[in-house]
């Protein structure tokens, strides 16, 4: 099976849902490490959308890139609880330990408001992080 051809596998395992895009770019980010330009017209080829919309979408949120990054991601939340709790206090700090080893992304809202700040490493969520253990988060990433 060609590159495409998944790609066109993975629209038309998502094609019945409602509002199916993010999904699918969710879906070829996480199967090639990116939303390329050749998967931004394949996925527009199958939703009949042409390729600016799509592409439009890809570059609006900064959960896709348009090329594989092999750093660890850690993804810190910034929504308005995290903000409470004092997120942004700590962020320097993460990206001083983070440097070009690591990439620093940010969600918002990893459904652990009330223990916030909360920061996500792959599937696992961290939350009661401050600046030391946000610091080795990044540091073990
Ligand atoms: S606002 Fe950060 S986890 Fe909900």
């Amino acid at each position: 099976m060609t590159r495409a051809e998944r790609i066109a596998e993975i629209c038309a395992s998502n094609a019945a849902i409602e509002g199916p895009l993010l999904p699918i770019l969710h879906a070829v980010q996480r199967a090639f490490g990116c939303v390329d330009a050749e998967a931004e017209r394949v996925i527009a080829q199958a939703l009949n959308l042409s390729r600016a919309e799509v592409h439009g979408v890809v570059s609006f949120y900064h959960d896709f890139t348009a090329e594989p990054d092999p750093r660890p991601l850690v993804q810190i939340c910034r929504a308005e609880a995290c903000q409470a709790r004092g997120v942004e206090a700590l962020v320097s700090a993460a990206e001083a330990a983070a440097g070009d080893r690591v990439r620093l992304g940010t969600v918002y809202c990893l459904g652990l408001c009330s223990a916030g700040p909360s920061a996500r490493v792959g599937d696992r969520v961290h939350a009661r992080l401050d600046e030391a253990a946000l610091v080795e988060l990044v540091r073990s990433a």
